[in-house]
């Protein structure tokens, strides 16, 4: 069976992303931070939902837990790495207004959210280039960004910078690797209820109430899953550097 590593699976979409790819028979190296029990649970819903799972501790900020994750991944997987899903990410401590915020935020933002994920996408790419091509495809990467990508908050500019950078990791990635049967995508998703949320969950309900989102709910980790589900079954083909809007329509223009 194919082998994923998720990152940042512990809780949240990337646990909701692991299930999903349980429910698809997949291996998935469940990749977490500190939470090591949130990790075992997770593990344990992979591989209730019908696939296999191994927690694999490591900061995707750090270069050398970036490699050990993607030896241990490619060990569940007999050598094989058929997906990286990018999806472990921070919010900023505090929400300080961008003329007020400090290079400690902007730093610790940019090395998990976004050079984490440049330098993880690399050394995988690099494994899935050397690895025998499986029905035309070497592998598939798909990064969890945000509509913060496109969308100015201006209490968390490092927050949303990031996640722009995350946009064009995509299209670099998509370029480079189409030759090699490499496909890379981008889901963008909208207000997703996770620990994440937890804090804003108030100013989100009233807003989501108020029509912040065409399709008036909150979000849930098996949105994002699902699209997942979607890539990961080679349901787009002839796409790459292609974004996917899991947002409730938060992106349309309406008027
Ligand atoms: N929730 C939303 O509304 C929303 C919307 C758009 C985009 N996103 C993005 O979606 C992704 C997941 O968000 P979420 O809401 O699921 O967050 P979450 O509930 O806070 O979960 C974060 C996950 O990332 C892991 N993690 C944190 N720092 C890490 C690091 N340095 N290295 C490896 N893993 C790390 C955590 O592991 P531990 O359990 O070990 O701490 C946990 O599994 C993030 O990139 C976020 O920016 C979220």
């Amino acid at each position: 069976m194919p082998t994923a590593l998720v990152t940042g699976s512990s809780r949240g979409i990337g646990r909701g992303i692991a299930i999903g790819l349980g429910r698809l028979g997949w291996t998935v190296a469940v990749n977490y931070a500190g939470n090591r029990a949130a990790a075992d649970e997770c593990c344990a819903l992979v591989a209730a939902a019908g696939g296999r799972a191994e927690a694999v501790q490591g900061d995707v900020s750090v270069a050398a837990d970036r490699a050990r994750l993607v030896a241990e991944t490619a060990r569940l997987g007999g050598g094989r790495i058929d997906l990286l899903v990018n999806n472990a990410g921070i919010a900023p401590t505090v929400r300080a207004d961008i003329l007020d915020a400090g290079e400690e935020s902007f730093d610790r933002l940019i090395a998990v959210n976004l050079k984490g994920p440049y330098f993880l996408t690399q050394l995988v790419a690099k494994h899935m280039v050397a690895q025998e091509a499986d029905g035309g495809s070497r592998g598939q990467i798909v990064t969890i960004s945000s509509i913060s990508a496109y969308t100015a908050s201006v209490n968390r500019g490092d927050y949303c910078v990031a996640k722009a950078g995350l946009a064009m990791l995509t299209k670099v990635y998509a370029a480079r690797l189409a030759d090699h049967g490499i496909r890379v995508y981008e889901i963008r998703p909208g207000v997703i209820a996770t620990d994440m949320t937890g804090p804003v969950k108030a100013k989100y309900d009233a807003l989501i109430a108020d029509g912040l989102t065409p399709i008036r709910r909150w979000g849930e980790p098996d949105d994002i899953a699902r699209a997942v589900q979607a890539i990961a079954r080679g349901d787009l083909p002839f796409s790459t550097g292609e974004v996917l809007n899991v947002d409730g329509g938060f992106h349309l223009h309406t008027l």
